[in-house]
């Protein structure tokens, strides 16, 4: 359970989240949509703990599973233990998930060594596996690569599943679908949908999309100049 106390964000002294919270429970998707500018990336990059230079929490708490990411003024120790583990991220650009230098393999089974030994072999039949369960064809091949080898659509597959690796409870997608051609848009929406209910992940997701949102989402809320406000009902269909 992700829980976001009256956060507020500036950058250079210049407000851009004002005092939003919100909770995501196991298996559910929270849709934050709104205008350019309006402070989506921000909200993730506040959880994720990667805010650029200049910018500064300057009120409120996050907490992860009843651990205090973010409070006091100060984030604690666990975010750094979460990353790769209950704190997943899918980005915008599918490539920049990952580190261009190494296979998908050798980036998955680092994940895998965060939590546990395994060897090269096991961690492979296990990384095919849920490639497989992600519906992505041709796994080993898919295992072999290298990020520039695979199509946007596959990046993202595999970003989910380096998630899942690890039991992740948190997914934070920025944008997760903008780069991608329409059908393979509507299928990674599909799978996200499915990955939230059978693994019980908590997706918090960004999106300029209100077909993405509503086909998504179980809860939608509105940003505007950095206060968010939940819809009750989720067949908003402007959010200007
Ligand atoms: N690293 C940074 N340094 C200074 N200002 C920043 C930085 N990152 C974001 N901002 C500013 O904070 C505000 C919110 O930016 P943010 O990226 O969160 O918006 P967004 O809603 O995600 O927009 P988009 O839909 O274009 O991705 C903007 O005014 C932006 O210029
Ligand atoms: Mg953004």
């Amino acid at each position: 359970m992700l829980e976001i106390k009256n956060l507020s964000v500036e950058y250079e002294h210049k407000p851009v989240v004002r005092g939003v919270s919100l909770s995501l429970a196991p298996g559910e998707i929270y849709c934050i949509i709104g205008r350019s500018g309006n402070g989506k990336s921000t909200i993730l990059n506040a959880v994720n703990g990667t805010l650029g230079a200049g910018g500064r929490i300057t009120e409120g708490e996050i907490s992860l599973s009843g651990e205090v990411l973010f409070g006091n003024g100060k984030y604690s120790g666990a975010i750094h233990r979460m990353h790769g583990r209950q704190l997943a991220w899918i980005s915008q650009y599918p490539q920049r998930s990952f580190d261009p230098l190494f296979t998908i393999g050798k980036q998955m089974r680092e994940l895998m060594l965060i939590k546990r030994r395994i060897s090269k072999a096991q961690a492979k039949i296990e990384g095919c596996r849920l490639f497989e369960k992600l519906q992505l064809s041709d796994s080993e091949r898919v295992w072999n690569s290298y990020p520039h080898e695979l199509s946007g659509g596959m990046c993202q597959r595999v970003a989910i599943a380096m998630a899942l690796v690890n039991e992740a409870e948190i997914l934070l997608a920025d944008e997760p679908t903008s780069a991608l051609d329409v059908t393979i848009q509507a299928e990674l929406v599909r799978l996200l949908r499915n990955v939230a209910n059978t693994e019980k992940l908590g997706i918090l997701l960004v999106t300029h999309n209100m077909d993405v949102a509503h086909a998504l989402s179980d809860r939608i809320g509105v940003l505007r100049d950095g206060i968010l406000t939940e819809v009750e009902d989720k067949r908003v269909t402007a959010f200007h």
